[in-house]
């Protein structure tokens, strides 16, 4: 066993190309770094680490250049010459033979530091570099859905990194690792625990716990949340209350806010999930929920965190469309929430399946910042044994036009905050870390973490480049297998969803979302059912979000809705959550529905079997470990391909009463 996996994309192998490795020499003489500060300090210890890996020296570490030249120096500016966006920024160029790293503030440095070594890592000129680069959204930040005894909710990468029953005496070296990582992409917050939480988080013991993890975070810019249980004033406090309005409730969170900031000086804030799937909420007492989250916030008033309230709501309604739920909810509340509080919304209506539209709160409430949540973990895209690679998915979501205020209103301008002027942006991603040794169980699932931070960072990098990037820092250097890993990479979204929910079906499970289950129809919830959102009957298939159905339509822009609500002329890859549509209607492709629904989930299946050929022949460039590891996977992957394309066909069939077509093998 190698470390192959653990190290990530911070590999920092030695430099094998001669020409590159005499040119970094002529750099890496020493690193200059103005102050012992422990952000610097986590710089210039990661520069060492680096330097010394990719060209085997120790390179010294001095207080100043002193005229020298031939070193790598970090600067502080003071004097705003830079012009930089913001304070986390930072520029990278040679200055009198010198590589200069400057940025107003030391998080901006160690930024900069980690930008340094991906330029070096991936081979780069250090000659004539200039990088310039500022983050466009303020929280960047993991949610956790961690539990207190060691589960992850929602996890496929063994156990919590969390070591809560050594905590806070024993400190895991893993601990700081991880932060490593998220630096490097720039991510600076982590929402530890679950959002289904445990009131036990709030307890003095475990708020101890959780200073523990916080310091060793702190040097690397990077802040702790928790999600809260919104009954705790009930259940931990002992009230007999947990109502927003009431003053016993508000000054228990208040002294609990203190607390909190009596250990951990920096503590960043809230997550909260209520009044959603049965978790307490300011709704148990007739408040609405920015009487909820003003609550929270105002016992944040003298510190500088935030309370970030998820939107994640639906209710049980038999006749009701789920796609409608959070918007209904939410936007009667613009405008009302305190300015602390940041609605945190998932990039789809529903709820994290392969495909979604953007959900339509996205430019709906232009008086409240509201942040996105992505979902890393792989819930809905086959758990870690599938290979998804997620960037396409984000950037189909933050490039989407809503149009409220003209074209060019895209969702990434919403969240960063240009459309509407949000004082506090944010982008929050459910992390896909666990305690096995290469982190996200599946080896190609650390580049859905590195995208997401690296879009956190910057919406406006693309999933080829973001891809391109990562498979340089983590699998190979050869140009040739990077290219065909990133066609790849590029392809296994779609692949997944034409096996899994082609053409715009969603949620064919109930329960753990894994096996295939499309014909799921009992549960205490029509709307955990699986047939209420494929409606497959008779006549078609698919779900009328038309003004003939639900009219869920009319929550976008008539510009959206124009692009949609026609199902002549709706994109395919949105048709089934727009419109039900019959059995034999002809399709854009020529083909009937029927036909075309056989076709994408036989296409799915086969691809998978391409997706292994492209891996094998890269054998020769990839850690034997890590190739083993894909490999199998991707057999899984393969036969599990099979497993989904032979369920929905053969129920589907049942609805359409149709052969399938000569040219497919029919299921076994
Ligand atoms: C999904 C998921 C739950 C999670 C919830 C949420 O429904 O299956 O495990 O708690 O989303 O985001 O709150």
């Amino acid at each position: 066993v190698t470390d192959d996996g653990y190290r990530l994309w911070l590999k920092y192998d030695p430099i094998a190309d001669v020409g590159v490795k005499k040119e970094y020499q002529k750099f890496t003489q020493f690193i200059a770094a103005p102050s012992a500060n422990p952000v610097v300090k986590s710089a210039t210890d990661e520069v060492q680490q680096g330097l010394s890996g990719l060209l085997g020296k120790v390179v010294p570490v001095v207080l100043s250049a002193k005229g020298q030249s031939g070193g790598i120096v970090l600067t502080l500016v003071t004097d705003k010459s830079q012009d930089f966006a913001n304070k986390e920024g930072y520029s990278i160029e040679t200055v009198q033979g010198n590589i200069r790293v400057s940025s107003e503030s030391e998080v901006g440095l160690l930024y900069g530091s980690f930008a340094l070594l991906r330029h070096m890592q991936t081979l780069q000129s250090l000659s004539a570099i200039t990088l310039r680069s500022s983050p466009k959204v303020r929280y960047r930040m993991l949610n956790h859905w961690d539990n207190h005894d060691g589960t992850i909710e929602r996890g496929y990468a063994g156990s919590s990194l969390w070591k809560w029953y050594e905590l806070p005496e024993r400190i895991d070296p893993r601990y700081r690792d991880y932060a490593r990582a998220n630096a490097s992409l720039g991510i600076n917050g982590s929402v530890l625990n679950n959002v289904n939480a445990s009131a036990r988080f709030m307890s003095a013991e475990y708020i101890e716990k959780v200073a523990a993890i916080a310091n060793v975070f702190r040097p690397y810019g990077i802040k702790v949340y928790l999600s809260v249980y919104f009954a705790a004033p009930k259940t931990l406090g002992g009230l007999g209350t947990s109502d927003p309005l009431n003053p016993q409730v508000q000054a228990w969170w208040a002294a609990k806010v203190k607390e909190i900031y009596q250990y951990i000086p920096d503590f960043g804030g809230f997550l909260v999930k209520a009044n959603s799937e049965g978790e307490p909420g300011p709704q148990d007492y007739g408040r609405t929920h920015a009487d909820g989250a003003n609550m929270l916030a105002a016992a944040f008033k003298p510190y500088d965190g935030v309370v970030i309230w998820r939107a994640f709501v639906y209710k049980s309604d038999p006749k009701g469309d789920r796609f409608k739920a959070a918007y209904e909810e939410f936007t009667p509340l613009d405008g009302q929430f305190d300015e602390k509080v940041i609605v945190q919304v998932k990039n789809g209506p529903i709820d994290f399946q392969p495909r979604e539209p953007f959900s339509p709160l996205f430019g709906n409430m232009p008086k409240t910042p509201l942040g996105m949540e992505f979902q890393l973990t792989q819930e809905y895209l086959g758990f870690a044994t599938h290979a998804v690679y997620e960037a396409p998915i984000f950037k189909e979501c933050l490039d989407a036009d809503t149009y409220v205020n003209g074209k060019g209103s895209t969702v990434a301008r919403i969240v960063d905050g240009t459309l509407h002027g949000y004082a506090r942006t944010a982008m929050a991603g459910v992390a896909n870390t666990g305690s096995v040794r290469n982190w996200t169980g599946h080896p190609l699932a650390q580049a859905n973490w590195y995208a997401f931070g690296r879009l956190t960072w910057d919406h406006q990098l693309s999933s080829e480049q973001i891809a391109r990037e990562w498979v340089a820092l983590t699998l190979t250097k050869d140009k040739k297998a990077n290219t065909q890993i990133v066609n790849m990479m590029l392809h296994s979204r779609d692949i997944y969803v034409d096996y899994n929910t082609p053409l715009g079906l969603s949620r064919p499970w109930t329960g753990v979302h894994f096996a295939p289950e499309p014909w799921q129809n009992r549960s205490s919830r029509p709307d955990w059912t699986a047939v209420y959102y494929h409606k497959a009957d008779s006549v078609g298939l698919g779900f009328d979000r038309t003004a003939n159905g639900s009219n869920a339509l009319a929550q976008y822009r008539p510009e959206v809705q124009r692009q949609w609500s026609n199902p002549d002329s709706c994109p395919l890859p949105y048709l089934l959550w727009f419109h039900h549509v019959s059995w034999d209607k002809k399709l854009s492709t020529g083909q009937t529905l029927w036909h075309e629904v056989c076709s994408r989930l036989y296409a799915g299946a086969d691809s998978v079997l391409w997706m292994q050929q492209q891996w094998d022949q890269v054998k020769a460039h990839i850690n034997p470990e890590t190739f083993a590891d894909v490999e199998a996977r991707l057999r899984t992957q393969h036969k599990e391909a099979i497993w989904w394309r032979n369920a929905w066909v053969l129920y589907l069939q049942s609805f359409a009463r149709q052969p399938i077509p000569p040219k497919f093998k029919k299921p076994e």
